[in-house]
């Protein structure tokens, strides 16, 4: 085992690793010849999505205890999507380096992902395919219901939906609160299919959990005994030697994306599915997603794509494992898991107990439409929508741009009652990519304008270079590539020149000629660097497009160690 090169020799350094392990109480019986399992714990006060991982962690632990391992806690990066400013998304790759430098410089054998909030299970994942050790992905769960005078709440998206009426005045102060203290009522990830339900399902899918793992509410005692279950699997994973190249292939990748779009998957699966593929070798694209979200129904009515349910309705509906047995037929069930089995052997048994929240394939929740990529003279290596998520008299639009270059300056605009706009209006954010954002951040939902809301309607088309988050909704093209800070054409936009958006033929164009195009391409002058130093600053140097994944250029290899790396 890889540990013994610590734990083993009969030499200095190694006695002195045995004598600094009895510092901490434990007799050499305790982890001798034994495979050490570190626990990446993504525990923090900052994050009330993994509020209860510092209670099961302990319940980790007991499982590797009872199958024979040495377990070490290995605090990690909890990038709480609720706190961290700008956003998590400038600091996902960080976490995907900590999680892999963590494991190659530490005596472990095999690895614990404990993850769930939006871009930790990106992060996680991506760090331990590249370390590929053997490894095992423990998702947080949902959180409960939210709960506000009788009706069901869903995190984000009735954040949103009930701000706008607060916004025009038909939600007093006093009735708000009340909405913050029901929307977020239990510790767990949020529980609408925004991206942190999405990614763990796509760990599922992609054999990375126990089977069922990601449907398990946090607040269930099902998920304690999974937690338990997970320590006890790993210990055995490490002795078959089951690493993670056997398991994330091109197959399974195939798998993960097909679920993705069979739940109503989030716009930031996007770039997080194409990070996480290319690091286990797997060369996907936005095309392949395209196609996916063409052939793909929506069988999850969950919110924000389904009308009604919230991710508690989809345990008790039988969860994922009744899901992707609905979907058995475009799934590659031979893809082997974590459980040592293939897929398909992991459904057995599965069944669905409720056919609304979980539909079949002839009566989904939408044909297709989960994701779409456009492409076009606005976005040359594309950009994504969610047409299912969307008013469908946008699907072919054309209205005259409103552009705005800052946050501050549209917030200020949007919340002016006598905005110049009108519903056909295209409202533009630009300057909010990887490099503009900076970390492209979850901008990409630009709030209706008052004037617009007074007026009664609620959505209209949208387009810019950031992402949105997971529980949004509505006409909204996002992840515009290249995005304006680096020159991307977005950069040219004026106020007035006409969008267009076809999203059958999956172009979006601004109607401006070539010779003007050109003209305003020489005028353009490339924006002051963000950073000057620090993470920023490398991250600037190295963060891809958002078509590509956002990784860093330099992370971007297959599995384990570059041939003729010293191996720690
Ligand atoms: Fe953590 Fe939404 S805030 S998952
Ligand atoms: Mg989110």
């Amino acid at each position: 085992m890889r540990s013994a090169r610590w734990f083993a020799p009969d030499d200095l350094r190694s006695s002195g690793h045995r004598s600094r392990t009895m510092q901490m109480g434990y007799a050499p019986e305790e982890w001798a010849g034994k495979p050490v399992i570190a626990i990446l714990n993504t525990w923090s006060d900052a994050n009330p999505c993994h509020a209860h991982f510092k209670h099961r962690v302990e319940d980790v632990k007991r499982g590797i205890l009872q199958a024979g391992g040495f377990p070490l806690e290995l605090p990690a990066l909890s990038l709480s999507e609720s706190y961290v400013k700008p956003t998590t998304m400038l600091y996902r790759n960080m976490l995907a380096m900590e999680a892999e430098e963590l494991l190659r410089s530490h005596p472990v054998d095999g690895a614990v992902l404990m993850g769930g909030c939006d871009k930790t299970t990106p992060g996680l994942v991506m760090g331990a395919l590249s370390m590929g050790l053997p490894m095992i992905y423990l998702p947080a769960g949902p959180m409960l219901r939210g709960n506000f005078r009788g009706e069901y709440l869903g995190s984000g998206s009735d954040a949103w939906k009930f701000w706008d009426e607060r916004r025009v005045g038909a939600i007093s102060e006093k009735e708000w609160v009340e909405v913050e203290a029901g929307i977020a009522r239990s510790y767990g990830h949020c529980m609408t299919m925004g991206t942190a339900s999405t990614m763990t399902a796509i760990a599922e899918a992609l054999g990375l959990t126990l089977p069922g793992a990601s449907s398990i509410p946090a607040a269930d005692s099902n998920h304690i005994r999974m937690s338990s279950a997970v320590g006890r699997r790993i210990v055995e994973m490490v002795w078959e030697d089951l690493v993670p190249a056997k398991i994330v292939t091109a197959a399974a990748v195939g798998n993960a994306v097909t679920v993705a779009m069979a739940t109503g998957c989030s716009t930031n699966a996007v770039v997080h599915l194409i990070a996480m593929a290319r690091r286990a070798g797997v060369d996907l694209t936005l095309d392949d997603l395209d196609m996916a979200g063409r052939t793909t129904p929506v069988l999850a009515n969950i919110r924000p794509t389904g009308k009604t349910y919230l991710m508690e309705d989809f345990y008790y509906a039988g969860g994922l494992r009744a899901l992707m047995v609905k979907l058995a037929s475009k799934l590659d069930l031979s893809a082997l898991t974590v459980s040592g089995v293939t897929l398909g052997e992991t459904l057995e048994g599965a069944k669905c107990y409720n056919d609304d929240v979980i539909r079949s394939l002839d009566n989904p929740v939408y044909y297709e439409g989960s994701l779409a990529v456009v492409k076009g003279n606005l976005a040359p290596t594309g950009a994504v929508i969610k047409p299912a998520a969307c008013d469908p008299r946008f699907h072919k639009h054309q209205g005259p741009a409103l552009v705005f270059d800052s946050y501050p300056e549209m917030k200020a605009a949007v919340d002016d009652e006598n905005l110049d706009i009108t519903p056909d209006h295209v409202m533009v954010l630009r300057g909010a990519g990887p490099h503009g954002g900076p970390g492209m951040p979850e901008w990409g939902m630009l709030p209706i304008p008052k004037a617009l809301l007074k007026q009664g309607h609620r959505d209209m088309l949208r387009l810019s270079d950031a992402r949105m988050s997971g529980t949004s909704y509505g006409a909204c093209i996002l992840h515009v590539s290249p995005e304006s800070h680096v020159g991307g054409p977005l950069a040219l936009l004026k106020n007035g020149d006409i969008v267009r958006l076809d999203l059958e033929a999956r172009r979006i164009d601004m109607l401006v000629d070539e010779d003007e195009l050109q003209r305003r391409r020489e005028a353009w002058v490339k924006p002051p660097e963000k950073f000057g130093r620090g993470y920023g600053w490398m991250f600037a140097r190295h963060v891809a497009q958002a078509d590509t994944g956002c990784d860093f250029d330099f992370l971007e290899t297959g599995f384990g160690p570059t041939p003729g790396e010293p191996d720690i």
